[in-house]
C-alpha cells in the first residue's frame, strides 16, 4: 500500500522505530561468546594530541543521489527518492536531488578539493539507476563512464576510491515491478548489478561496500501501519512484512558479496556498511559494560542486521516473534565473510544494569542534553570507542577490521562578513568523537580507517538542503564551494596524523 498520509519531518531514527516496534528482550543464547581483551597497541599520545597508526586511513564519504545531480543525464531514470521527494510534504522545502552539488559534472574540482585536503580515501556511492536504469536488463555504458571518469581522476591525485553499490537509490522501474524490498527478486536483481558493475569497474576499484545502512531503507522505508520517513515510504501492515524487507536486503548483501569476488577481475576487499546502535555504559563499571554488551546484541536494530550479517543467525528476541520468511540457505549467504566492515557512527545510547528480564536498562536523554543540527544527533562521543569494542566483545569478531565509513555532525554554518565558515562546533564534535575512535585503536581493536561525513554540504533526505553536514560548505544558488574551519583542522590532523 501507498503512503496514505505524510511522514513527519526529523522523524528521530530511533524514536520512528520505538513507535512501530515492540521492545527487544534479552539476547537469546546460541550467539557468540565473548571474546578475549586485544594487546594493547604502542601508540604516541602527548599533551596535545594522540597519534594514529602510521598506515591509518584517513578518507571522506559522499552518496550518489546526494551529491551527484544530473538526475536525467546520459541514461539515468529515476530512483524511489526521485519519486518520493516530488510528493509535497516528504521533503523539506520540496526540495530533490535533481541538481544536488552538481559533482556529477564538477568531480574534478571536488577531486582537487579532497587532494588539498589530503585524504588518501574516499567512498561515494555509485547509483544503481546509471548502471542499469530499469533495474533489470540492459546496461547503460555512459552511466558507467561517469564512474569511470571519476575514479581515473581520484587515481591520478593517489587517492583510492571506495564504491558503495546501494545507498538508498532502488531503481523506480523494481518499485513499480514488484515492491522493491518486498520481494526476494530484488536481492537476485541487486546480486546481478554488481556483477555488471564490478566486471566493468574492477579493473580500478577494488574496495567494495555492498549495501548501506539497512536499517534506513527497510525500517525507515517501510512502516508497519503508518507511513515511514524514507523512500519507498510504503506501508505494511505487520511486523513480519518489515522483517521480510531486511531479509531480502541482508539476502541482497551476501549474495552481492558472492558476484563481486566472481566478477572482480583483481584481489577485492568487500564489505557491508551498518549503522549499527553503540550502547555504552553510563559509568564504566563491570556490571553496566556486560549490561551494554546484553543491550547490544539484544535491541532490535542491531539484532536484526548486524548481528544476522556477522553471525548467520537473527536474535530470535530481536525479531519479537515477527520472524522473516527464510528459505533454506539464506541464513549461510547473508553470513559471508568479510574483509572489513563499515561502522556508520553518529550518537549512541547510555545502558546501564538493571534487575529485569533483560539485564540492563536504556537511559532518557534529559531535555537540555547536547544535540547538533539535527533531532536525532545527540552529542555522544563514546560511541566509536563502545561501537568498535563490542564488535569483538559481544560478537566474537575480535580480527575483523573495522572502518569508520560515516562519522559527522550537521551545523548551521553561518557564512561570516569575511566570507569564512567558522563550525566550531563541528571541530569539537569531530575531536571528541576521534579522542574516542583512538582509544579503540590504543586498545587494539582492530579500527583501520576513518571517512568523514561528508565532503560536501549535500542533499539530506528528508531535510533536503536545511541541514549541511559537510566540511566544505556549497551555495547552492552559485554551487560554489567553501572549506571550512573544520575542514582545515581535518587537513592539519591528516598531515600530522594526530588529533590537534
Ligand atoms: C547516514 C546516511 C548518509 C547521511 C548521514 C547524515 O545515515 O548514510 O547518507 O544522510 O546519515
Amino acid at each position: 500500500m501507498k503512503i496514505k498520509t505524510l511522514p513527519t519531518l526529523g522523524t528521530n531514527r530511533r524514536t520512528f522505530l520505538s513507535q512501530t516496534a515492540g521492545l527487544a528482550a534479552v539476547m537469546a543464547a546460541g550467539l557468540p561468546t565473548l571474546a578475549k581483551a586485544q594487546p594493547a597497541m604502542q601508540l604516541n599520545t602527548s599533551a596535545d594530541g594522540a597519534s594514529f597508526p602510521e598506515d591509518f586511513a584517513w578518507g571522506a564519504a559522499t552518496a550518489a543521489y546526494q551529491v551527484e545531480g544530473a538526475a536525467k543525464e546520459d541514461g539515468r531514470k529515476p530512483s524511489v527518492w526521485d519519486t518520493f521527494s516530488r510528493i509535497p510534504g516528504h521533503i523539506k522545502n520540496g526540495d530533490t536531488g535533481d541538481v544536488a552539488c552538481d559533482h556529477y559534472h564538477r568531480y574534478e574540482d571536488d577531486v582537487k578539493l579532497m587532494a588539498d585536503l589530503g585524504i588518501k580515501h574516499y567512498r561515494f556511492s555509485i547509483a544503481w539507476p546509471r548502471i542499469i536504469p530499469d533495474g533489470r536488463g540492459a546496461v547503460n555504458e555512459k552511466g558507467v563512464d561517469f564512474y569511470r571518469r571519476l575514479t581515473d581522476t581520484l587515481l591520478d591525485h593517489g587517492i583510492t576510491p571506495h564504491a558503495t553499490l546501494f545507498h538508498w537509490d532502488s531503481p523506480q522501474a523494481l518499485e513499480d515491478r514488484y515492491g522493491s524490498w518486498r520481494s526476494r527478486e530484488m536481492a537476485k536483481d541487486y546480486a546481478e548489478y554488481c556483477n555488471q558493475t564490478v566486471k566493468r569497474l574492477g579493473d580500478r576499484i577494488t574496495n567494495w561496500m555492498t549495501i548501506n545502512e539497512i536499517f534506513c531503507f527497510t525500517y525507515l522505508g517501510y512502516g508497519v501501519n503508518v507511513a515511514p520517513p524514507n523512500a519507498p515510504g510504503t506501508i505494511v501492515k505487520t511486523r513480519k512484512e518489515l522483517h521480510q524487507t531486511v531479509h531480502h536486503a541482508l539476502l541482497a548483501h551476501g549474495l552481492g558479496c558472492q558476484a563481486i569476488r566472481a566478477a572482480t577481475p583483481k584481489p577485492a576487499q568487500v564489505s557491508l556498511v551498518v549503522n549499527f546502535d553503540a550502547y555504552i555504559p553510563v559509568i564504566e563499571t563491570s556490571e553496566n559494560i556486560e549490561a551494554a554488551k546484553k543491550a547490544f546484541v539484544a535491541e532490535e536494530h542491531n539484532g536484526t542486521v548486524l548481528v544476522p550479517a556477522l553471525t548467520g543467525k537473527y536474535n530470535p528476541d530481536a525479531l519479537g516473534g515477527a520472524a522473516p520468511d527464510i528459505q533454506p540457505g539464506d541464513m549461510e549467504t547473508i553470513a559471508q565473510p568479510l574483509d572489513v566492515l563499515g561502522y556508520n557512527v553518529y550518537t549512541g545510547s547510555y545502558v546501564r544494569a538493571a534487575d529485569n528480564a533483560r539485564g540492563y536498562e536504556l537511559l532518557p536523554l534529559p531535555k537540555e542534553y547536547p544535540q547538533m543540527h539535527m533531532p536525532w544527533l545527540n552529542f555522544i562521543p563514546e560511541s566509536p570507542y563502545w561501537g568498535v569494542r563490542m564488535i569483538s566483545e559481544a560478537l566474537g569478531k575480535k580480527d575483523l577490521p573495522i572502518y569508520i565509513t560515516e562519522n559527522g555532525c550537521a551545523t548551521p554554518d553561518d557564512v561570516t562578513d569575511k566570507g569564512e565558515i567558522l563550525d566550531l562546533s563541528r571541530i569539537m564534535y569531530m575531536r571528541s568523537y576521534l579522542r574516542q575512535a583512538h582509544r579503540a585503536i590504543s586498545e587494539g581493536y582492530p579500527l583501520k580507517g576513518y571517512f568523514h561525513w561528508s565532503l560536501l554540504d549535500n542533499f539530506e533526505w528528508t531535510w533536503g538542503y536545511t541541514r549541511r553536514f559537510g566540511i566544505t560548505h556549497i551555495d547552492y544558488a552559485t554551487l560554489s564551494r567553501t572549506p571550512k574551519e573544520s575542514f582545515r583542522w581535518y587537513q592539519n590532523v591528516i598531515r600530522e596524523n594526530r588529533l590537534l
